[in-house]
């Protein structure tokens, strides 16, 4: 195979992004796409010169295709993804890659069955040269031991207009999560990255605070790491003007990404070792203001098209492993959870209890959407650094 042929799962407003950055990819062509609403297929279908389906497992048993993009709403990431598998399919899986751990697991243990089709996930913030820099400077020594991380990533601001864009959005029932699962996949995906796993969580979430939605519009979680590294992660879509402020407080001093801007306040003796070894009673270590250079290479969906290209291809490694996706599920399962058992909640996350509360909230639903008419569209601004 040189070229590999593409087909799209909904073409909404990402499957449509996705379908526009197709030109761009080397060896790669768009050639069926599937919607099952018949306005945004026929659309589809006249703008890329393309076959149109209206049934997904149609085109996955085409022969026209040899990977399929899933840029449905979240609950159909998983017997879409399945089923894809299924029919031979390499897969590229929008996130959350499901909504429950339970039903990721199932997505885990499908691919186990096809280990030569490759599975990747739209994690693309992970080619962000800001993030790749971040977790550099963690893997070396230049840190020191991590102490503390928090992340306030509270500048996913969105309107009740985009709430209303589209029945499914902010309801138990059709999304399965509020900002959790809608925005923060990014971050929570960066989040393990980084850090790794946490052993604890300890969340508050309030639903519907600042939008009319039956679902949480503001986080604010507490998390243990192994080895007594702690974090606190908030996350909201109701503020105005928001905040995106990683801060890593080391032994060797503390690394704040802010502003587009990656500032490593570095202690000129360790804080361990100056607690140790000092004579002051109030003094604290010189401090060396550092401005980390990390280059001009943004996230882009089309760097993750292009690995995912490449490593069909037998060309390059995948950056990521959809697999790795089940982790960010979690977290996000973890807080809500713990929220609204009012408890800490261990990880690894007890998966069947997760789903039976999403199962209630989903069935004790009183809320009643108001599908209003979609708003104006600048994909660009929903991606956020
Ligand atoms: N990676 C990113 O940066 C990013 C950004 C935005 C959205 N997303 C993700 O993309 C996915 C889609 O979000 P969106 O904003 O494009 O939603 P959307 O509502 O605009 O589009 C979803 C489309 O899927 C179609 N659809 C639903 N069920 C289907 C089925 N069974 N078969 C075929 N088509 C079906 C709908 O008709 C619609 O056209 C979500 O998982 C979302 O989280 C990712």
């Amino acid at each position: 195979m040189n070229v590999l042929r593409y087909g799209i799962v909904g073409v909404g407003n990402m499957g449509a992004a996705h379908a526009l950055f197709m030109k761009d990819i080397k060896n790669a062509k768009l050639t069926a796409v599937c919607d099952i609403d018949q306005t945004k297929l026929a659309k589809a279908v006249a703008e890329y010169s393309c076959t149109g389906y209206s049934s997904a497992n149609e085109m996955f048993s085409s022969g026209e295709i040899d990977a399929a993009i899933i840029a449905t709403p979240h609950y159909d990431h998983v017997p879409l993804t399945i089923d894809a598998f299924k029919a031979g399919l390499h897969v590229i899986v929008e996130k959350p890659i499901a909504v429950h751990k339970a039903d990721a697991m199932k997505m885990v243990a499908a691919h186990k069955k096809h280990p030569k089709l490759k599975f990747t996930a739209m994690f693309q913030m992970r080619t962000d040269a800001l993030y790749r820099k971040i977790k550099e400077l963690i893997s070396g020594d230049e840190l020191g031991k991590i102490m503390r991380v928090n992340w306030i990533i509270t500048n996913w601001f969105r309107s009740q207009r985009y709430y209303d864009s589209g029945g499914w959005r902010a309801t138990w029932g059709g999304e399965g999560g509020g900002v959790l699962l809608n925005q923060c996949p990014h971050n929570l995906d960066l989040f393990q990255w980084l850090f790794g796993m946490p052993t604890k969580v300890r969340a508050y979430c309030a639903l519907g605070k600042y939008h009319r939605i039956e679902v949480e519009d503001d986080v604010t979680a507490y998390c243990e790491f192994k080895g007594g590294v702690t974090g606190v992660f908030i996350a909201s879509t109701g503020e105005a003007p928001g905040t995106n402020r990683l801060e890593i407080v080391c032994d060797r001093g503390r690394l704040i990404s802010e502003n587009g801007t990656l500032t490593f306040n570095r202690n000129e003796i360790p804080v361990a070792e100056f607690n140790r070894t000092t004579d002051t009673m109030f003094g604290t270590p010189s401090v060396w203001n550092v401005e980390i250079p990390f280059g001009n290479d943004p996230a882009h969906h089309r760097k993750i098209l292009q690995n995912f290209t490449d490593a069909v291809l037998g060309k390059e490694e995948l950056i990521v492993k959809a697999e790795e996706g089940l982790n960010s599920v979690e977290l996000a399962n973890a807080m809500l959870l713990s929220s609204l058992k009012d408890k800490t909640v261990e990880i690894p996350m007890n998966a069947a209890e997760f789903e039976t509360e999403l199962a209630k909230l989903v069935k004790n639903s009183k809320f009643k959407k108001k599908v209003g008419k979609a708003g104006k569209l600048d994909m660009s601004s929903s991606f956020n650094r």
